[in-house]
């Protein structure tokens, strides 16, 4: 599996040590930046990644931020992109089992690495589980559609 991961300059460090990680996994890792604790935009990096993963660059991403809540706004902009915040792995699973999330994005301010690990495995290997939650997406695409400019 190809992760995409990507980060700013407030989830840097921890999206060096999410690649380390995944890499020990034997997961592909395409790292999008940044690559430094310099200061960026969060936008670019969370563009880059989501759209990694809406063009089947990648088959899913990773984004950090300092709360994550940018990242989130950001990728959720690109269409066919379901970008889940998370804290516990409880949200984790229910973004992969009810959401079928394919970005799972983390505030580096509110977790640490051995709770970003955690929530990583749960996101990596918990499957969706469709019938009612497809209809839900379904619905999410029809507002795609809608306020396609
Ligand atoms: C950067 O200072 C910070 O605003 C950013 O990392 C992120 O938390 C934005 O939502």
């Amino acid at each position: 599996m190809i992760v995409a991961i990507g980060a700013d300059h407030g989830g840097y460090e921890l999206k060096e040590a999410v690649k380390v990680y995944l890499e020990s996994k034997m997961y592909k890792v395409k790292d999008y930046g940044t690559d430094s604790k310099e200061s960026v935009d969060y936008p670019d990096f969370g563009l880059k990644v989501a759209k990694a993963v809406a063009e089947g660059e990648a088959e899913t991403g990773i984004l950090i931020c300092t709360t994550g809540i940018g990242q989130s706004i950001t990728a959720n902009k690109v269409p066919g992109i379901r970008a889940a915040l998370c804290l516990n792995e409880d949200q984790a699973k229910f973004s992969r089992l009810h959401n079928n999330a394919n970005v799972i994005v983390f505030g580096a301010r509110y977790t640490d690495e051995d709770k970003v690990k955690e929530m990583i495995d749960v996101y990596l290997t918990t499957g969706f589980d469709g019938g009612r939650h497809q209809r839900r997406l379904d619905k999410i695409v029809e507002i795609e559609k809608r306020y396609k400019k």
